[in-house]
């Protein structure tokens, strides 16, 4: 079947083997080094040898990344939200993600010519550990986690390893984005790993046939901003590692581009300004 055609008949298009496994070993590598840091200067002890990064193998050496992930999440959950955010903005993040593969594909997904531009929201690499049902996603449409009034392709796929039913790999309500919008909860932030939730019914989930979709490293999903979806439970022992984000029509009407908002993660520019100037004016 066409792919357009099975997007809107499905909800969902997967590109079989578009990013290079050579992509995923260059990802591999550099959550390893950006653990490695985050290690060294947290002084975060581990019960077992590190394995130096000019030594891995990949895939074989998998295991030893999850192992340096566990570190550091039991030893500030926190430092995992600065994890994320540092992959999301490395430069190996971006060739991942900028594949021409992936941009060729959403492109024609979204009947866009070849020089149409295509914005990115909130790209990320997702870490689920096992059994997180805390973090987990529940059932929701992508709609209410983007902006108003825009058009856009949402993007999903395993990242480093493949995904399966085990390691908690992507729902879907099939064919549910064929009734738009439904009714769901908005439910605020209380005590655990999400802001705030936005939660499809449990009776119109239960309406739908549930595919649970396994992926290999390579694999993309392409699915409408409608469909309903979810993350699956990681039963296993390992990380479920995975790029999700959104690519934007900047051509439709509707769109416009939101203000990028970094705050520092120690000082402000103003203190820093006001420590540094202390210091030379007291000499
Ligand atoms: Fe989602």
């Amino acid at each position: 079947m066409d792919k357009l055609k099975e997007l809107s008949e499905n909800g969902f298009y997967i590109a079989k083997s578009i990013t290079p496994i050579s992509m995923h070993k260059e990802i591999f590598l550099t959550f390893y080094d950006v653990l490695i840091s985050m290690i060294s200067r947290h002084k975060i002890r581990t019960d077992f040898q590190i394995k130096n990064i000019e030594d891995l193998n990949y895939p074989d050496d998998i295991k030893e990344l999850d192992k340096l992930v566990f570190a550091v999440s039991d030893f500030n959950r926190e430092l995992m939200g600065e994890l994320y955010d540092t992959v999301a903005y490395c430069s190996a993040f971006f060739k991942l993600i900028g594949n021409p593969e992936i941009e060729k594909t959403a492109r024609e997904l979204m009947s866009l010519k070849s020089y149409s531009t295509m914005y990115s929201v909130t790209h990320r690499i997702r870490m689920d550990e096992p059994k997180d049902e805390m973090r987990r996603a529940a059932w929701h449409q992508e709609i209410f986690h983007s902006y108003p009034d825009t058009r856009f392709l949402q993007t999903w796929g395993p990242v480093i390893r493949n995904s399966t039913v085990s390691n908690g790999t992507i729902e879907v309500c099939k064919k549910s984005h064929q009734h738009g919008v439904v009714d769901q909860d908005w439910e605020e932030f209380k005590g655990g790993g999400y802001a705030q939730r936005i939660i499809v019914k449990d009776e119109i989930v239960k309406k739908h046939e549930i595919l649970q979709l396994e992926m290999n490293i390579g694999d993309v999903m392409f699915f409408d901003r409608h469909l309903i979806h979810r993350s699956g439970y990681n039963s296993s022992n390992e990380i479920r590692y995975s790029q999700v984000g959104l690519w934007n029509d900047c051509s439709y009407k509707g769109f416009r581009t939101p203000k990028p908002a970094f705050e520092s993660r120690t000082f402000s520019p103003r203190d820093n300004y006001d420590m540094q100037m202390k210091k030379i004016r007291s000499q």
